[in-house]
């Protein structure tokens, strides 16, 4: 009778065990599988359809029938992962949050005398559609090799299929010998002086703003402006404009693209001089255009930006910082940007006015871990707020 009163205990002892660990392995299961359940989890590796870490950083959405390609800078391990040594990489997605790896859109060249040779930096590349050539446009911040970040270029490249091959075309730096449409004429008459290397009279010097940033723009009025972090936006009436950090960083220039998107036609405007602008990314809802950026910090994080306009072109104002909220993976919030910088702002196409605010956390000593935020964005009083969610469905935009 004890024998088997015993063995009973000991049976029923084994029992309880099992249930319990049973039902933690349950709860552990239930918990881990709302975690993959949530459509999108900033900050978090974020896995392909091979498993494998998304790697297209910096990165820019097209949308082309029905269809998401998600282009970015494939990035390698260590801090050499900074340079381009494969190219830009391209992913697919019918619904934004499972992602199909489609490959390198546009390959780095073996030819030392390619701009695009390996090791050369290839930045922030943004896709866009030309309706009227049937052609996908790429364009990209480019870094000759071994030059660090000096040349300072905007780089082009065409292809017939939305996934590649792109072929390279040129880079350059924009909109030589040209005025902007919003320059005074005190600042052309101080930029026509300062080209012949004479002095400015004091009345002239006096009559304007930031004059040392004037001067950096007429340091490269002949050979081209600088472009550096850059976004490219179509509008409504199919017109593409690139906007890129220009002038020593200093200032943004809006730059309206050719009809082909394939160069830049001259005509263009100063946002900001002396602004400090980095990583535009540009919306267009309910008859306004808002433009997120960063401050300049490098791959550190710094306060995000807002500006709002009526016209692509300008004025463009300035609002306050979008977001709010503190990423508990960082204790990051609003000023450090969640840890993040701005790349791209994102309509849906089967919601439109829909946006997803597109961020990277830089890892610039093991560049292939960067991560990527995705948040929704809010449009409330003409101002744009992000709000940060450590994980969220893509049903439940605000
Ligand atoms: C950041 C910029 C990045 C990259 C980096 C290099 O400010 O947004 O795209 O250029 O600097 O330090």
């Amino acid at each position: 009778m004890t024998k088997m009163f015993r063995q009973y205990r000991i049976v029923a002892n084994i029992s309880v065990i099992l249930v319990f660990v049973f039902s933690t392995l349950l709860v552990k299961a239930k918990e881990q599988a709302s975690k993959q359940k949530a459509d999108f989890n900033p900050g978090k590796i974020w896995h392909d359809n091979n498993g494998v870490h998304i790697n297209a950083h910096g990165g820019g959405v097209l949308h082309h029938k029905g269809q998401y390609y998600w282009f970015g800078e494939h990035k390698i391990a260590g801090s050499e992962g900074n340079k381009a040594h494969v190219g830009v990489h391209v992913y697919s997605s019918s619904n934004l949050t499972s992602w199909k790896d489609a490959g390198i859109a546009l390959k780095v060249s073996d030819d030392p005398s390619s701009d695009i040779v390996k090791g050369s930096v290839i930045e922030r590349p943004k896709v866009v559609y030309n309706k009227q050539t049937g052609k996908f446009v790429m364009w990209f911040h480019l870094e000759l090799k071994g030059q660090g970040y000096k040349a300072a270029r905007t780089g082009v490249a065409v292809s017939d299929k939305p996934t590649g091959p792109y072929l390279f075309i040129k880079s350059l730096r924009p909109n030589a010998k040209t005025y902007p449409m919003n320059i005074s004429k005190a600042e052309k008459q101080a930029v026509g002086l300062l080209l012949k290397g004479q002095e400015l009279p004091e009345t002239l010097a006096s009559n304007i703003d930031n004059l040392a940033v004037l001067k950096v723009f007429a340091r490269d009025f002949s050979g081209g402006q600088m472009a550096r972090d850059m976004t490219v936006y179509v509008d409504k009436d199919d017109k593409a404009y690139q906007v890129y950090s220009s002038e020593e960083n200093l200032t943004l220039h809006v730059s309206l693209l050719s009809d082909d998107y394939l160069s830049h036609t001259g005509i263009y405007t100063r946002l900001h001089p002396g602004g400090r602008n980095e990583a535009p990314a540009v919306a267009y809802h309910q008859g306004k255009y808002y433009l997120l950026t960063s401050g300049l910090s490098g791959w550190r994080p710094n306060p995000a930006r807002q500006y709002v306009a009526e016209q692509i072109m300008g004025p463009w104002k300035k609002l306050s910082n979008p977001t709010t909220g503190v990423n508990a993976q960082n204790n990051f919030g609003p000023e450090k940007t969640f840890g993040g910088q701005s790349t791209f702002l994102l309509e849906r196409y089967d919601q439109p006015g829909q946006f997803i605010a597109m961020f990277d956390i830089w890892r610039p000593k093991n560049a292939i871990d960067g991560r990527y935020i995705w948040l929704p964005v809010e449009f409330k009083n003409g101002a744009m707020f992000i709000k940060w969610q450590e994980n969220w469905q893509l049903n439940a935009f605000e």
